[in-house]
């Protein structure tokens, strides 16, 4: 049987992660959600999914910044949780606010373009949900690499479909964005290359292994 060990690390994420469902499901329990519930269930779902995504973009930056790898070992735990908020904000949508009524859906989308953009961030996070295994990993090869580099251009879709949602005050979503600009930034070659022979000069006493030496599996710097 195979035997799973987690870091307090690992635990940390996963509970921190798991923070905004358990809560939402409280106030829906206890009926402390606003006077428009559905909406506030869109809001928070959409809000968690975001925050996830945005963090799992940061894993190779902060690895390569600082060389903590233990963060590389929950990659794939933050990108599969902001999915599954992402599914649940779908869900939400699609069944409890439209009874899943397609033709109404359609009138809605037609209206609102941000559900195009929303759409389209999800069947790039779905194949990618799918596909975070280390079979999947293993049977695409190159290809997987490749393939999950696409959740950047999720990233920046999830950004643009909040600063529409948002409209008058895009505050939040700027800082997102930037916060996304950045994180790309952090992983042009010549930037990570820098950065990486920097901390070589000064922490070469901890012997911490380069961001760009090899990785492991699903470990891989997407
Ligand atoms: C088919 C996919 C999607 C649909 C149909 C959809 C639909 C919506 C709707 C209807 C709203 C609320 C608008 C309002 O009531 O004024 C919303 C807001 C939002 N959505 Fe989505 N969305 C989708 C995908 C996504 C994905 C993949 C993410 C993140 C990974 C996301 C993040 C957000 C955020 C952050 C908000 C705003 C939350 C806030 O203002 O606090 N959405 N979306």
């Amino acid at each position: 049987m195979k035997h799973f060990q987690f870091t307090k690390f690992q635990i940390a994420v996963h509970v921190g992660s798991l923070i905004p469902l358990a809560y939402l499901i409280f106030d829906i329990v206890t009926g402390n959600l606003s006077v428009n519930p559905i909406q506030d269930i869109t809001f928070r779902t959409g809000k968690a999914a975001l925050v996830l995504l945005v963090l799992a973009l940061a894993v190779t930056p902060i690895n390569t910044v600082t060389g903590f790898r233990q963060v590389i070992k929950v990659r794939r735990a933050l990108g599969l949780y902001a999915f599954l908020y992402a599914a649940i904000h779908l869900f939400i949508f699609a069944f409890i606010d439209y009874g899943l009524d397609l033709r109404l859906i359609w009138l809605e989308t037609t209206e609102k373009r941000y559900i195009y953009i929303g759409f389209a961030a999800f069947l790039i996070l779905l194949p990618l949900a799918i596909t975070s295994t280390k079979g999947w990993q293993k049977r695409l090869g190159k290809t997987w690499k490749t393939l999950h580099k696409w959740v950047y251009l999720a990233g920046c879709l999830v950004v643009l479909h909040y600063a529409w949602v948002q409209k008058s005050d895009i505050r939040q979503p700027i800082v997102f964005g930037v916060i996304v600009v950045l994180l790309l930034a952090l992983r042009i070659p010549r930037v990570r290359r820098r950065i990486s022979h920097w901390r070589g000069r000064h922490f070469s006493s901890r012997k911490r292994r380069p961001a760009t030496s090899k990785p492991d599996m699903l470990e891989t710097s997407v």
